[in-house]
């Protein structure tokens, strides 16, 4: 029986198309080192990223986690404090790099499925007063991972970056997974952004390219981070290999998310009638379930699918997560839903 990995849309592997477009670049001899500035492809991503973004300029970064940090720490000096929301990636699962790497004091907010409201950051901007930390930055997850991949609404983030930059903020959207938002909106990134003053978005998450994420911002923004990405150890020498399948997913494969979604509304509609099974509609790709009317926790569960081939991260205590990607079909979501009816039946208190 094939394996459905449900664990992340980091699953992904690079489609034919991208494995093609890197042999094409060598073959055009396209590569060159990045670091001196030398390599067409990396160059060309970042441009046509920007456009997408609308912002000045971008630049190609490791991952997300690296693109997150060195946004924050060009827009911030060490000891001052970023407003964050509790359950973000960044609070959570980049390691506590923020305030071990750049010196930065976390101020964790417990937002309102995952958004920080105007009136919050208004109420935990720090006085100018030598007792607080320098309140600097603020940033949004969007689309908010474990609220369930609920989107920030551009409303949403114009209104908290209103006050962010009435009262001297930076405004960061780590936005891993961006693209769904604005897929499910219906509207282009550029739209989700236009008030921020950097953005990171994945390449490697749903687009499915094998390495790299993107920030932009300002052509100023963009040659500060430039400078502590090679800090960081993230200068890159022939990255037009990483490049080049990044160009495909920003051209190919923005859209088809869409099936991800409907693919993460079709467990819902499924796993909705199962009684006693607490779960919110999805608004993008992620689906979490709460069991704590079953006698299973989540690390349990993760055991029992994986009989079935199926595999979840068991980590989020009572709650699992879905996500759903390129690699998982609609029948593959149907095998899901009917090995979680049976599983749960089991499993009923
Ligand atoms: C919301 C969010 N931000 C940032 C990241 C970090 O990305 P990476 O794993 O490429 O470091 C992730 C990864 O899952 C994420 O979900």
């Amino acid at each position: 029986m094939r394996t459905i990995d449900l664990r992340s849309d980091t699953v992904t592997l690079p489609t034919d198309e991208m494995i093609h477009a890197i042999v094409r670049a060598h073959e055009q001899h396209r590569f060159g080192d990045d670091v001196i500035g030398e390599d067409e492809v990396v160059i060309e991503l970042q441009e046509k990223a920007a456009r997408i973004l609308g912002k000045e300029a971008a630049l190609l970064v490791t991952s997300g986690t690296q693109g997150n940090l060195i946004s924050m720490f060009t827009q911030t000096k060490r000891g001052d404090e970023v407003v964050i929301e509790e359950r973000s990636h960044t609070f959570l699962f980049e390691g506590g790099a923020m305030a071990s790497l750049g010196g930065l004091f976390p101020k964790p907010v417990r937002g309102i499925r995952g958004y920080i409201t105007p009136e919050q950051l208004e109420r935990v901007i720090s006085p100018d007063d030598p007792h607080y930390a320098h309140t600097a930055l603020i940033s949004i997850e969007n689309t908010h991972n474990y609220a369930g991949g609920v989107i920030v609404r551009p409303e949403q983030v114009d209104a908290l970056a209103g006050v962010a930059h009435d009262h001297g903020l930076a405004v960061h959207c780590d936005g891993a997974r961006l693209f769904n938002a604005a897929v499910a909106l219906d509207i282009p990134a550029s739209r989700l952004v236009r008030n921020t003053d950097s953005v990171m978005i994945c390449l490697s998450k749903g687009l499915s390219a094998p390495i790299g994420s993107i920030i932009a911002g300002t052509e100023e923004f963009i040659h500060q981070a430039r400078r502590i990405r090679k800090k960081m150890g993230g200068g890159m020498r022939q990255a037009g290999i990483i490049a080049a399948p990044g160009i495909i997913a920003l051209e190919k494969m923005i859209d088809r998310l869409k099936e991800d979604h409907q693919n993460a509304r079709l467990l819902y509609n499924r796993l909705s009638k199962v009684q006693g099974l607490k779960l919110e509609k999805p608004e993008t790709n992620i689906l979490f379930v709460e069991l704590d009317n079953f006698n299973i926790n989540a690390r349990q569960f993760a055991h029992e699918l994986k009989k079935y081939n199926i595999l979840v991260y068991g980590e989020y205590g009572t709650r699992s997560r879905f996500v759903l990607n390129r690699m998982v079909s609609r029948d593959d979501t149907i095998r899901v839903a009917e090995a979680i009816e049976e599983i749960l039946e089991r499993f009923r208190m």
